[in-house]
């Protein structure tokens, strides 16, 4: 008996599980309300928190989007030859940062990260330095540390570059698995009434 139902069960608490995963993701973001701001920042060692060299290569102030429970930076790398790659964690890992704009004659380049953590607190980053014109080449990973100034948020609609990794959210994604599921559970427990109705009869 307890078989049959085993399926609802394990769709309830799926259910369950993702809402609970949702709220605790929001918590961050209870502070500031939804829109763009410019944010100060300085890269601080990876190791200790004395500005890093790199901060120099980062152009001030970074933009911060808050868009439900995600949070997103956009910042602009001076010197962009020069900073081959840069990796923003995800989880346990770290990946690639998704460019936005680019201006060579500038040398700059505009990346854009989510914010897993909301930058409550300093978060790393990873970079892959390459100067090929130095003798001898300096070629260089590092890991670095992100300080972002929560408290110097200034409204600032205009700046976003638009992309479209902020257009679909988590949330939205969360949403339509939550649907899904929730229609399996009705096609189960429907499916489940009629052969109880089948077996009395
Ligand atoms: C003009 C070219 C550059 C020279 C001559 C140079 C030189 C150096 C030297 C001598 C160190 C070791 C000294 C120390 O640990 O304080 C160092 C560390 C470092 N460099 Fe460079 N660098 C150059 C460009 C860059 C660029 C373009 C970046 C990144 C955007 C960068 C990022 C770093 C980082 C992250 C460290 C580790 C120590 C820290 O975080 O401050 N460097 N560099």
């Amino acid at each position: 008996m307890i078989k049959k139902w085993l399926p609802v069960i394990w769709c309830t608490a799926f259910i369950i599980g993702l809402t609970g995963l949702h709220y605790s993701s929001t918590a961050f973001a209870e502070n500031l309300a939804d829109g763009v701001y410019t944010v100060d920042y300085e890269l601080l060692q990876g190791d200790r928190d004395s500005v890093s060299i790199a901060n120099d290569y980062f152009a001030k102030p970074a933009l911060l989007k808050v868009k439900g429970d995600k949070r997103y930076m956009q910042m602009t790398v001076n010197h962009s030859e020069w900073v081959k790659e840069l990796q923003a964690p995800t989880g346990d890992q770290f990946k690639d940062v998704d460019v936005v704009g680019e201006d060579e004659e500038a040398d700059t380049r505009t990346v854009q990260f989510e914010l897993e953590n909301g930058a409550m607190e300093a978060f790393p980053m990873k970079m892959h330095v390459s100067i090929e014109e130095m003798e001898p080449v300096y070629d260089h990973a590092y890991t670095v540390r992100i300080n972002v100034d929560l408290d110097s948020a200034t409204s600032d609609e205009a700046g976003w570059i638009e992309s479209s990794s902020t257009g679909f959210t988590g949330t939205t994604l969360l949403y339509i698995v939550i649907a899904v599921v929730a229609a399996a559970l009705i096609v189960a427990v429907v499916r489940l009434t009629r052969s109880k109705k089948k077996n009395r009869n």
